[in-house]
């Protein structure tokens, strides 16, 4: 286990800047997900703290020691890569063992160390198997029991279980989930999945092009989303932005129009002016379909819907705006069906022009 202090780093290919200026610090034992757009730096991010990549500048300390300069081997560091690297003529053990071997361990702690690795992955049964006669989660095992034997201090993983088709995703997130508690390593990952971030992280790191948009727990990313960009990328689907304008403010409500022809009232941290124009969110999830006539109800047509068995999703345009509403309840909605809804103002989030969020969540509960 480690402590992981990435300070101030920053890194440029040639004349590209990938990674600005990113300082962030992953507890001993954490588990920690990133996740970004495709091209945001996260690969290059777990590169540099597996010593594979050069920094342009700053630091990276484990333990609080200065390991910038360190050679991959001598940081304590294992790395799983998206594409599992097996080596196609060793069988399983050998596979498992390969880094050992190098490292010139005696063979009988070899032997245990790999028997120990198979045993808790589940693969007992195929250490004498070559890659090709393995199936793509038991491959990806292998690639997880060569890192795990190395006992490394900080396990990095870039989206291990993407080649996997989803099926085995479930399973592999499982066996993971497992693993975590097991190691007891801090561990770096990154996603693309929701769920995977959702339900294996202490604590999400959202990028956006090299800078670092919000880190916290995955409930607090769901409910507080410090910004529009995290509102819109944790989640799905994701939530519905609506464009407003501030009508009034009294003390710390504020009472939003929006253009969809709906009016919010709803508590706010830093009272903006009235006028101003605001983004209101709110997740699909969290729309009500009430009944027509209600007081608050909003009618709206519906002009897609589909259906997944547990749950509906609702696409409703209301002239340029769109949403989508989710619905578990299994009503049978079709295209075309005029829908009553009605948006719950604690349910809501509200983003000032920069698109910081404004809303208050001390002043208000968070929706059921
Ligand atoms: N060796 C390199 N030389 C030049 N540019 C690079 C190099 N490696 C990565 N980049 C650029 O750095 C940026 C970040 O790449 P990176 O692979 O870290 O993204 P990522 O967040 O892992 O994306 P994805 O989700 O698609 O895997 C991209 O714009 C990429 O083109
Ligand atoms: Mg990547």
């Amino acid at each position: 286990m480690a402590t992981l202090s990435i300070d101030k780093v920053t890194k440029a290919f040639g004349n590209t800047t990938v990674i600005p200026e990113l300082s962030l610090t992953i507890e001993d034992g954490e588990f920690c997900v990133l996740v970004g757009p495709s091209g945001c730096g996260k690969s290059t991010l777990l590169r540099i703290i597996a010593g594979l990549e050069p920094i342009s500048s700053g630091r990276i300390l484990v333990d609080g020691v200065d390991m910038s300069d360190a050679e991959p081997p001598e940081r304590g560091v294992a790395m799983v890569f998206q594409s599992y690297a097996l080596y196609p003529h060793m069988d399983v053990g050998r596979n498992i063992g390969f880094g050992l071997k190098i490292a010139r361990t005696p063979a009988a702690e070899i032997l245990e160390r790999v028997s120990r690795a198979a045993e808790k992955l589940r693969l007992g049964s195929y250490l004498k198997r070559k890659p090709r006669e393995l199936s793509g989660g038991q491959r990806q095992r292998v690639a997880i029991g060569r890192a795990m034997t190395r006992k490394p201090k900080l396990f990095l993983l870039d989206e291990p279980l993407s080649n996997l088709d989803a099926a085995l995703r479930v399973g592999m997130r499982v066996e993971i989930a497992r693993l975590k508690a097991e190691l007891a390593s801090t561990m770096v990952y990154v996603t693309h999945d929701q769920v995977e971030a959702m339900t294996l992280a202490d604590r999400i790191v959202v990028m956006n092009s090299g800078r670092i948009e919000q880190v916290g727990t995955p409930l607090e990313l769901y409910h507080r989303p410090a910004n529009l960009f995290v509102a819109g990328f944790i989640g799905s689907p994701a939530m519905n932005f609506l464009k407003g304008c501030v009508d009034r403010v009294e003390g710390n409500q504020v009472t939003v129009s929006l253009d969809i022809g709906l009016s919010l009232t709803m508590p706010v941290s830093k009272a903006p002016q009235a006028g101003v124009e605001v983004t209101v969110g709110i997740r699909p999830e969290h729309i009500v379909l009430s009944a027509e006539g209600q007081a608050d109800a909003f009618v709206v047509k519906a002009s897609v819907v589909e259906l997944l068995g547990s749950d509906t999703f609702i696409h409703v345009r209301e002239g340029e705006e769109s949403l989508v509403i989710r619905d578990s309840g299994g009503r049978m909605a079709r295209a075309g069906d005029r829908i009553a809804i009605s948006l719950p103002p604690r349910a809501c989030h509200l983003f000032d022009k920069t698109g910081q969020r404004i809303f208050d969540a001390a002043a208000a509960t968070e929706p059921a």
